[in-house]
């Protein structure tokens, strides 16, 4: 079948430059791992004929998609209606988190989270937990049962939050530590050192997930960052001796090439250069930032800056599993604000741009030799409008442009976890 993956951004390079595309192309796996990726007529002469080989027809094969921001416990409070960021966490999502104190809620909410991206053409994701430790153990259980290579971690908060979802700065280091030890770099799961946001840890707080990172260099640290007009207000009363928001975290040394900020819809230049200059990385997260009325993500200044974008669904302030449909409304963000952004760019930051923000390029996100081969297949005959509509297209931008706009997970047809069709 067809074959796409990205080599580069295609805001860096000439944009023919950033992917490699195979009409008939041929994807060739080695116990799980890419081992060549070509014309299919090419390739199959240099193969033996005691291969397997699968047909897929009318459809087009990607790596998996990588979404960069979500919390999978709050699966089933998704599309909790009427409010904003601060009035949204109080009244919906706090409460539903309680009850991630019980392991076997976790593991059955796990399940069915992972289900639902794996259903979407997600493969690899940077997850939220709650505040407690059960909540980590409940999901990494689940996602190595499916061998799934997955990023988590505990949330940390020890202020402005109800009393029975606060841990303290102590506790929160000592069970984040016990998680590490027993789950990081374990089969294809890290750990992310996880403050939810400034407001709700103290600078002990945030000071001691600093060491954390110090103690173990290659964990993740993953946080939100200026997403809301009245979070930000509140920050700044809350750290007055802080230059800014981005500021509170680097005071703390949580900066760098493993860090992951979920939304900075409202960044300073000064602090996309910070991001920038500490290779840190920003979550893109479209769906939620309009359904929160949190404002839209300033893509070109993030990309003059240089800065690493990763694209995220962040149910359930987020409104789909899908990385298509988030892709579609975020097509649309830009659009408001006056910038066209290219198809090529939309599945770049879904699939290769997530890998880079994760500083997992090699590993996932496209098909060079040696990567793990979590890859999906898009259907265009999968709905009548999709085929009737991908019929009509000329060239391939026109395909994935419609893809991106029509597209959800009614459109993968298969999701194939190092190799193996699930
Ligand atoms: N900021 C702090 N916590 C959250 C959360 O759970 N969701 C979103 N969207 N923003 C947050
Ligand atoms: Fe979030």
């Amino acid at each position: 079948g067809e074959i796409l993956h990205f080599v580069a951004d295609p805001a860096k390079v000439a944009e023919e430059a950033s992917y490699q595309y195979f009409e008939d192309g041929l994807l060739v796996i080695k116990d799980g791992l890419v081992d060549a990726v070509g014309n299919a007529s090419d390739l199959l002469a240099s193969l033996p004929d005691t291969i397997d080989v699968s047909r897929y027809e009318n459809g087009l094969i990607m790596p998996g998609f990588i979404d960069t921001h979500v919390h999978y416990p709050q699966t089933e409070m998704i599309a909790s209606y009427g409010e904003q960021l601060l009035e949204w966490l109080e009244n919906y999502t706090f409460p539903e988190e309680k009850q991630f104190a019980d392991i076997e809620h976790g593991k059955r909410v796990a399940e069915f989270f992972l289900t639902q991206l794996l259903d979407a053409g997600t493969t690899t994701a940077l997850v939220f937990g709650t505040v407690h430790k059960e909540s980590v153990d409940a999901f990494f259980t689940i996602a190595q049962q499916k061998k799934l290579r997955m990023i988590c971690g505990k949330v940390l908060m020890n202020q402005n939050c109800p009393d029975d979802l606060k841990d303290t700065t102590e506790s929160g280091y000592a069970d984040s530590k016990a998680l590490i030890e027993k789950w990081h770099n374990t089969d294809r799961l890290q750990y992310a050192v996880t403050p939810r946001f400034a407001p709700t840890c103290s600078t002990e707080q945030l000071n001691k997930a600093g060491e954390l990172l110090k103690e173990y260099p290659d964990v993740y640290l993953h946080t939100h960052l200026s997403e809301n007009k009245n979070e930000i207000a509140w920050v700044s009363e809350l750290f007055p001796d802080s230059d800014g928001y981005l500021d509170v975290y680097d005071k703390s040394s949580l900066l760098g090439r493993r860090s992951v900020f979920a939304h900075g819809v409202h960044l300073h230049d000064h602090e996309c250069q910070r991001l920038s200059d500490t290779n840190s990385a920003v979550a893109f997260c479209p769906t939620s930032n309009l359904f929160l009325g949190s404002g839209c993500f300033n893509l070109q200044q993030a990309e003059a800056f240089d800065v690493n974008v990763g694209l995220g669904t962040d149910i359930g302030a987020g409104t789909s599993f899908s990385m298509l449909t988030t892709l579609n409304e975020g097509y649309k963000t830009q659009q408001l604000r006056g910038n066209k952004l290219s198809p090529f760019k939309s599945f770049y930051l879904a699939t290769l741009g997530g890998a880079i923000a994760l500083d997992l390029e090699g590993t996932i996100g496209n098909f060079v030799k040696g990567a793990e081969a979590d890859f999906i297949v898009l259907d265009y005959n999968a709905t009548p409008l999709m085929a009737k509509r991908i019929a009509r297209c000329k060239n391939l931008t026109e395909k994935l442009f419609v893809l991106s706009m029509l597209g959800d997970d009614r459109h993968v047809k298969a999701t194939h976890i190092m190799g193996e069709k699930i």
